[in-house]
């Protein structure tokens, strides 16, 4: 069974656009200006879709000419950008929904236990929204998101979305095995994760892709990995495949 089989909560967008916009966006030759313009365009479009079930509720309009029927969007909606790399998919979303409140995460992944850190989060007490969307460019091993929605959860908020750019297989079924009514809307899904932990073939760092913040050959995702990192993703694939 294909992905999208296995995990009813997998929406993976099939508009011509997002494929044409998501080739330029792996492209290695995609400066950080053309790659910031390609994820917010990106962002539009997933957060068009993700929001598609969005509910609403009846309201008169007065017209020049005459009252008629019109709706009105129901729920109170937070973004959530992930720090660094959600910053990005931020101002296409509130041009969709202007009056979204924005709660910032920040979370980085250790590169040798791949086990996000928590370093940001503002939340107040209780929930201030009812359907929250965590915006995040990559859903690797999903250790991440699956964070970011226990501490939405926690907060108290209602309903949950993940809008992603790209997902490893690994990171889907980590996400959905956690938290499987969180829906996960992505323009594409890739082959695996290698053995540091990075989408491929995916796009390379998001958050240095966007920020020019390349700190040379050895901060790159080829490069070679540590035995902790690599056992990692080897645990997440047998989980995958089934075996354990
Ligand atoms: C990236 C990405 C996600 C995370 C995904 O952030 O933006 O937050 O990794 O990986 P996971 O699914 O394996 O948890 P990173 O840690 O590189 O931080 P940055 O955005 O600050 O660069
Ligand atoms: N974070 C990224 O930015 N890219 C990946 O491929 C994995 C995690």
């Amino acid at each position: 069974m294909d992905l999208a089989g296995r995990y009813p909560n997998l929406h993976v967008s099939r508009h011509p656009l997002v494929a044409h916009k998501l080739a330029l966006l792996r492209d290695r030759a995609t400066e950080p200006k053309l790659f910031r313009e390609l994820v917010r365009e990106l962002s539009w479009l997933l957060g068009y879709e993700a929001m598609a079930d969005l509910t609403t509720q009846p309201i008169t309009v007065e017209t020049p000419l005459e009252p008629t029927a019109g709706a009105e969007l129901e729920p109170k909606v937070g973004l959530v950008p992930v720090l660094r790399a959600g910053l990005g998919m931020v101002d296409a979303m509130l041009e969709l929904m202007p009056s979204a409140e924005v709660w910032h995460i920040g979370l980085y992944r250790d590169e040798r236990s791949l086990k996000p850190v928590e370093y940001y989060n503002k939340l107040p007490d209780a929930a201030t929204v009812q359907v929250c969307l965590i915006l995040d460019p990559m859903l690797a091993t999903g250790g991440s998101s699956s964070a970011t929605v226990d501490i939405l959860k926690h907060w108290g908020a209602a309903r949950i979305k993940q809008v992603s750019l790209i997902a490893a297989p690994e990171g889907v079924a980590t996400l959905s095995a956690a938290h499987p009514d969180v829906d996960i809307h992505v323009a594409a899904v890739d082959r695996a994760l290698n053995e540091r932990g990075y989408i491929v073939p995916g796009l390379g760092d998001a958050g240095d892709r966007q920020f020019g913040t390349f700190a040379g050959p050895s901060s790159e995702p080829g490069h070679a990995s540590g035995d902790e990192a690599a056992e990692v993703v080897r645990q997440l694939q047998r989980t995958l495949s089934g075996e354990e």
